[in-house]
């Protein structure tokens, strides 16, 4: 089997190193990957939303089959685009995709079929959000309707903050064309877990769960990122949240979507918070999520590309998929000042590291036999365990055997997962 994966993550490092499990597959290409990569797969310097190239090679290399990561791809229509020229693919296509491209269309879903969410109201003029906030119980969050590179929300402590993240995404387009639709929602409070599930638009398989730490310094301090580490299982995701969830939040999504006739398919990825009034969704995403996927593919026995094959043909009922009943734990090594501005172009080094841990690389670049850094996430260090503490322990010692210029790791990942089992035993 000729098997391509589109993006360039540690997210798809960590899904090609998974592939690369089944024997079936005897061609394994990244476009564009990274550096990091090399060893793992073919890199093919096409880029993840450069769609009319990608169908072009799948074509020219007849690849049987594709794993289209990124949401920017999905939801352009790149699964759409693949079929189209007869190339089976994981992942929704683009009327599906919606359910992470459009805030509003993922809101306006959950009120219709009353699964549970923050309270909201959607607004397309900025004089009318501005007049509504007068009222607004707060805090509260403001959202840009589309993709904004995962950064169109805007939490509000004041009236005045709330008022200001209207006008720049309204007024000043801080986010693009995301903005000229904004929703704006209930503050919620709880925990958050994030679980990601296989669905070929029928059957539903959660995967184990997770909790990222998205803030950029410790003690969930400094500016959003798009995840400095993560943690699996997550121990607020308890047998009776995770019997719920199902009930009221995974069944009744994917139901919805097929009633739409927008039937999705491939990793529906639910971003919940335990409120005390039951768990809600936060957000949706149409893909794996990163670094989520580093911490819940290594737990997988199953294989995955059997699985991904399964969600493609609609069989997913006749699976039986199984994890480790382990613990893993990802620590993001970045580059100082990420995620604003850093600099690149640091080696990347490794010496004695432990056999156990996996290194999941997303950004770095080959400069002949050296690999360099080259983004904000350079890579993520990974490690399972028995126990929570052990892998975290064993992530930590880890890190200390992988070298660049201006590394920059959280070093609380999982503390709060920790305190989490010592408060509930
Ligand atoms: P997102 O960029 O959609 O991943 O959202 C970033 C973060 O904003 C989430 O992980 C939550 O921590 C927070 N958030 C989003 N919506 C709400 C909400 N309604 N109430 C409280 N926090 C929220
Ligand atoms: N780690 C969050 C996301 O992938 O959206």
């Amino acid at each position: 089997m000729r098997v391509m994966v589109i993006g360039s993550g540690g997210r798809e490092h960590a899904i090609i190193k998974k592939l690369r499990e089944n024997k079936t597959i005897t061609e394994l290409y990244a476009l564009p990957g990274n550096g990091g990569m090399a060893k793992d797969a073919v890199l093919v310097d096409i880029g993840a939303k450069d769609i009319e190239n990608i169908k072009k090679f799948a074509l020219e290399k007849a690849i049987d089959f594709a794993v289209v990561a990124p949401d920017d791809p999905l939801v352009l229509g790149c699964v759409d685009a693949l079929n189209e020229v007869g190339v089976k693919c994981f992942g929704p296509k683009a009327n599906a995709a919606i359910i992470e491209g459009s805030k509003v269309f993922s809101k306006n879903l959950m009120k219709k079929y009353g699964i549970p969410t923050a309270k909201y109201e959607v607004f397309t003029e900025m004089d009318k959000a501005l007049a509504y906030l007068e009222e607004a119980p707060i805090p509260t969050v403001i959202k840009a309707d589309g993709l904004a590179l995962g950064k169109g929300v805007i939490i509000a402590m004041t009236r005045e903050e709330a008022k200001d993240a209207v006008v720049s995404m309204m007024q000043d387009k801080i986010f693009g064309a995301s903005g000229s639709q904004i929703v704006i929602e209930e503050f919620l409070e709880g925990p958050e877990v994030s679980v990601l599930s296989f669905t070929d638009g029928k059957t539903l398989i959660p995967m184990v769960s997770s909790m990222d730490h998205k803030r950029a310094l410790d003690g969930d301090q400094g500016l959003n990122t798009g995840g400095m580490g993560t943690i699996a299982p997550n121990p607020y995701y308890t047998d009776a949240v995770a019997a719920e969830c199902m009930e009221k939040i995974f069944l009744p999504t994917i139901r919805a979507m097929e009633k739409e006739e927008r039937t999705f398919k491939g990793c529906l990825y639910f971003g919940l918070m335990i409120t005390k009034d039951g768990p809600k969704v936060i957000e949706y995403n149409c893909r794996f999520g990163d670094p989520e996927t580093q911490v819940v593919l290594p737990l997988l026995e199953t294989d995955l590309f059997t699985i991904m094959q399964a969600c493609e043909n609609g069989t997913l009922n006749t699976l039986d998929i199984r994890f480790k009943n382990e613990n893993a734990c990802c620590v993001v090594m970045a580059s100082e000042g990420y995620p604003v501005k850093y600099d690149k172009g640091f080696e990347i080094t490794a010496d004695e590291l432990p056999e156990t841990a996996e290194l999941y690389i997303a950004g770095a670049k080959l400069d002949g036999e050296k690999l360099l850094t080259n983004g904000g996430r350079v890579l993520g260090v990974v490690e399972t365990a028995a126990s929570l503490q052990e892998a975290i322990e064993k992530a930590y010692e880890a890190v200390k055997h992988v070298h660049f210029g201006n590394a920059f790791y959280r070093k609380d990942i999982g503390a709060r997962a920790l305190l989490a089992y010592k408060e509930n035993n």
